[in-house]
């Protein structure tokens, strides 16, 4: 499948929030192309299912290793804001104790003293570092546990490496803990707020109950998919990164309302709120062709088409387009790199 192939196929599953700020899990519904979110999943090649958000009633312990990140914090403030999962349930470990202080004072998790503390006390270890410390930190929990992890979730959000790769750091020293029960998972940033999305893939030893469990924490966070591992680049384009491309694209419209003379913060308010309300009549009227929603607000000869057309003379879609294929080849280059 192309890359705009699993575009169409991912953006059938929608889960919206009736409004930012909201409980997710109280406003959440799905939309689909006439039939559920499950059917949908089903009926795509490559994406084999998805999840309902039920509340999560996990008493594990989850323990996040560089929660303090970009990332680890935006999973970890989602899941308790959204009272996925309780302050008390979950741990963070990392190199910097002011940081990691910082974290526990703002959100109520707590601070492990070391990853050994944390790997005795989690049953689920998020691996929220960047890819080229996996290697390391891996290495280190199999050391710490003595390979023994058929007890425990590994989850891994680090964008292009590999489950043959992550099963390989941790067996590498302790060749039982190949076995490990490893997902990988691609989220993006909004997972911070309940309005994210996470592609999903099982490494080779999860077992469909850690699947299950996986979705129905993330969830949570927005939508929550199990896809292919080839599609997890696709996934990047689509989801991990689009949100810098959609700020890029906010501050452009914010500069351009500025400098027809709308103050800055009301043109940014009016742009997020426009952003915000376009994304939620896009999912609400899932079987409309995005075009013809466009369409709708092109009045013949009007303001708006005239617009479209410098947007179209510009390369507008040709760029976007690019833009995230380069995005995946990217992802798809750090996957060859950590082979
Ligand atoms: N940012 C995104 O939107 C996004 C989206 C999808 C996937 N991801 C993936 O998420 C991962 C983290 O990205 P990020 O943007 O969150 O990076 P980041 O902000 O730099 O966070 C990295 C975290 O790892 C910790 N860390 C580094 N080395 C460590 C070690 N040896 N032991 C324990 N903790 C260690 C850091 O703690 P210190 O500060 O104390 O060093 C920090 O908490 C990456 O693999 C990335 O591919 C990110």
């Amino acid at each position: 499948m192309g890359l705009q192939g699993a575009f169409a196929s991912i953006s059938t599953l929608v889960s919206v929030n009736a409004a930012f700020g909201g409980k997710p899990q109280d406003y959440a519904y799905r939309v689909g192309v006439g039939q559920s979110a499950t059917q949908g999943a089903a009926a795509v090649a490559g994406v084999r299912a998805t999840a309902s958000a039920p509340r999560q009633t996990t008493n594990e312990k989850l323990g996040f290793i560089g929660g303090t990140g970009n990332m680890g914090s935006a999973i970890i403030r989602g899941l308790i804001e959204t009272q996925a999962v309780s302050p008390s349930d979950i741990l963070s470990s990392g190199r910097d104790r002011e940081k990691l202080d910082r974290l526990s004072a703002e959100t109520g998790c707590t601070v492990a003293a070391d990853l050994a503390t944390l790997c005795a006390e989690a049953s689920t270890l998020f691996l929220c570092v960047k890819p080229a410390q996996c290697e390391a930190v891996l290495d280190s929990v199999a050391a710490i546990t003595g390979g023994a992890l058929e007890t425990k979730r590994v989850i891994s959000v680090a964008a292009g490496v590999p489950i043959a790769t992550l099963e390989r750091y941790l067996g590498r020293q302790r060749p039982e803990a190949r076995h490990a029960r490893v997902l990988r998972c691609m989220p993006n940033i909004l997972v911070r707020f309940g309005h994210g999305v996470t592609g999903i893939t099982p490494g080779n030893f999860a077992s469909a109950e850690d699947v299950a469990w996986t979705e129905r924490l993330l969830g949570h966070l927005g939508v929550a998919t199990v896809v292919d591992e080839h599609l997890l680049d696709a996934v990047v384009a689509a989801a991990g990164s689009a949100p810098a491309f959609v700020f890029m694209f906010m501050e452009a419209l914010t500069d351009a309302a500025v400098r027809e003379g709308l103050p800055r913060q009301v043109a940014r308010t009016f742009v997020v709120q426009t952003m915000s309300g376009a994304a939620q009549m896009a999912a609400r009227e899932a079987k409309t062709h995005l075009g013809e929603l466009r369409n709708r607000v092109e009045s013949p000869g009007g303001t708006t088409i005239a617009g479209s057309c410098v947007l179209e003379e510009s390369g507008f879609r040709r760029a976007v387009m690019a833009a995230a294929a380069a995005a995946a080849a990217r992802s798809r280059s750090l996957g060859t790199h950590y082979t």
